[in-house]
């Protein structure tokens, strides 16, 4: 939630500020600033909106070679123009960006108050750039009053910060992702590297307790004492291509789009002869485990549910937690609990607090993620990337099917490495199917009808998905994608389910879409079809190979393969039908009403 960028070398910074904002648009998108320094003072320019409102509202693109960014998603205070970042001390010396939350900026802003420093927004915030002047009156020196002022911060920050006369950036970190981006001719800082891969692939994941001064030729690392540090240099795989729109309308699109590509870049090199092996994971590493719990939130935790089902079938105990239910649903967890975060940005505030309440257990952690160096790799006994390459679009459609595969794996992992589980009987099918799962990927793109029947069903009430097994996953997927970027009221089931309540909300208006993943899936059918003896309009989603497909009204078919596969590929026809809905309903589709992709507050 919120992102923040900082850049200085040679050349003006505004262009590249505002370019890198636009590429951390999916973590906030409510209000939009930028401070740049030119040698006649610190220069800010935000207001409430998107950062194409901020560009608008720009005469001119300010002069500068260096500045910071930010990009909102309100926690304190509404998404006006005042409580944009950034925010400056009373004289507009020093000015702040900031993502996180600061715990104790009430009785900071008292104390400041009272010192004569004047606030002008309701954010916490604020309180930085007073804080950082008022320290730096005191030992004038602005590293260490940038020092005293994180010393005096409690919460979660990553933040940075310039200083009218001074050429330099300072930042900081604690709780909140920042990555130091290094190019030949100029430094970045940056919640996240999109917003800088257009320039470098070289950079440093900052850790807690960082603090950063930048210079046109030279950057440097200490830790809260000041003493220097030492920090590896990695290079990200991921190609800039990947953070722009290319060809398509929508981020979304193309990342549904791109999903033959992601899949076989999850797949590669982790099946060989019907053994599954990662690179990150020894051999060895689960043999003490007797139970597994996957803590995940949203679209991460419908991809959990896929490997519970899965290693429970194996013999190992194994429970799928909603990450913000962690304190009260999780059973008994010590030494040989195994707990997997599923987590695509690995950011995000729930399952990071699950896995560091299991860990204090004593748990083995693992994270199942998409972003290297994200807090929940870095903080996890072992970390397990998906390889989805960077998603943009709020809502997750890539990132679930590379998770759902990479953990269908780790599920085969474990299932040989710990001695009480019991491999499944078709897990060579089960391998042998997967190699072929982009391209079947592939066809349901390229042959899919779900933008028919989005159009057919416009005038809908409301929109139910059921499933069972694998498919109970993908309905429950299927509904949070179309509520989340249609606004109209969508709702999953078991199929089960549907007839001990919600079938009282069946009407003529609620298209019900049925998901199955083999023939033998009746209890879907027998519950289709009851809603439909009730009026609503059934779509089979599934293969062609089911009784359902001859009774309902349409069917978003999917090829031929096993069942686990299915369930993904049936998953990608309801991203289509969520995405056509959303565009013919004129939606936003990337920056979805109230949403943030990465949810970095409990
Ligand atoms: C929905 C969506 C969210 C996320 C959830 C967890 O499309 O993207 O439900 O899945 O906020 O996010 P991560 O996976 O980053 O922990």
């Amino acid at each position: 939630m919120c992102g923040i960028i900082a850049r200085i070398g040679h050349g003006d910074a505004a262009e590249t500020l505002l370019s890198g904002l636009e590429n951390l648009e999916y973590r906030g998108y409510d209000s939009a600033g930028i401070a740049v320094q030119n040698g006649s003072g610190v220069k800010v320019h935000k207001c409430s909106g998107e950062v194409d409102d901020l560009k608008s509202s720009l005469e001119r693109q300010p002069h500068g070679n260096m500045g910071i960014g930010h990009t909102r998603w309100s926690t304190h205070g509404p998404p006006t123009d005042e409580n944009a970042h950034p925010h400056t001390d009373t004289a507009g010396d020093v000015a702040v960006v900031h993502n996180g939350v600061i715990d104790n900026y009430d009785e900071l802003r008292t104390q400041l108050q009272a010192q004569g420093h004047e606030f002008n927004s309701d954010t916490d915030t604020e309180v930085i750039p007073h804080l950082i002047d008022e320290y730096r009156q005191e030992t004038d020196d602005t590293e260490q009053a940038v020092r005293k002022a994180v010393e005096t911060l409690e919460g979660s920050y990553a933040i940075a910060a310039i200083v009218d006369g001074e050429e330099r950036v300072y930042a900081a970190r604690k709780g909140s992702p920042l990555v130091l981006g290094l190019d030949d001719e100029e430094w970045f800082l940056a919640s996240d590297v999109p917003a800088f891969l257009d320039h470098t692939d070289q950079v440093i994941y900052l850790e807690d307790g960082d603090i950063v001064v930048l210079e046109p030729d030279n950057y440097r690392i200490t830790n809260l004492e000041g003493e220097p540090l030492e920090r590896s240099v990695d290079t990200v795989d991921w190609d800039p291509e990947d953070a722009g729109k290319g060809e398509y309308d929508h981020y979304m699109e193309k990342e549904i789009h791109s999903q033959p590509t992601s899949l076989a870049n999850t797949i590669e090199g982790r099946v060989e002869d019907g053994t599954v092996s990662f690179d990150s994971l020894e051999p060895g590493t689960f043999e003490n485990v007797d139970a597994v719990q996957f803590v995940a939130c949203g679209t991460s935790y419908h991809a959990a549910m896929y490997a519970g089902q899965l290693l429970r079938a194996a013999g190992l105990p194994t429970d799928v937690i909603r990450a913000s239910e962690y304190e009260t649903a999780a059973g008994p967890v010590d030494e040989g609990t195994l707990v997997v975060a599923v987590t695509q940005s690995g950011e995000t505030a729930d399952t990071l607090d699950a896995v560091r309440t299991a860990a204090g257990h004593g748990a083995q952690t693992l994270a199942v993620t998409n972003v290297v160096g994200s807090t929940a790799a870095r903080e996890a006994d072992n970390a397990l990337y998906i390889r989805a390459g960077p998603e943009v679009g709020v809502a997750a459609t890539k990132t679930y099917s590379s998770q759902a595969v990479t953990l269908t794996l780790l599920t085969q992992r474990l299932a040989a490495d710990v001695p009480e589980a019991t491999p499944a009987e078709d897990r060579e099918d089960l391998l042998e199917t997967l190699q072929d799962l982009p391209q079947h990927v592939d066809t349901v793109l390229e042959t899919s009808r779900a933008r028919v029947l989005a159009r057919e069903f416009m005038n809908s009430t409301s929109y139910f998905f059921i499933g069972n097994g694998f498919g109970h996953s993908v309905a429950l997927e299927g509904a949070l994608k179309f509520k989340e970027i249609t606004y109209e009221h969508a709702e999953g089931f078991a199929s089960g389910e549907l007839k001990h309540g919600p079938l009282a909300l069946v009407t003529d208006k609620s298209p019900l879409f049925a998901v199955y993943t083999d023939g033998s899936d009746d209890k879907t059918k027998t519950n289709a079809i009851e809603a439909q003896s009730r009026g609503a309009p059934i779509v089979a989603v599934g293969p062609a190979d089911h009784p359902l497909v001859d009774v309902a009204d349409a069917h978003l078919s999917v090829p031929d393969t096993h069942p686990v596969w299915a369930g993904l590929l049936a998953n990608v026809q309801l991203q289509l039908v969520s995405y056509h809905a959303a565009t013919l309903l004129e939606r936003s589709i990337d920056k979805p009403r109230n949403l943030a992709k990465s949810v970095t507050v409990e």
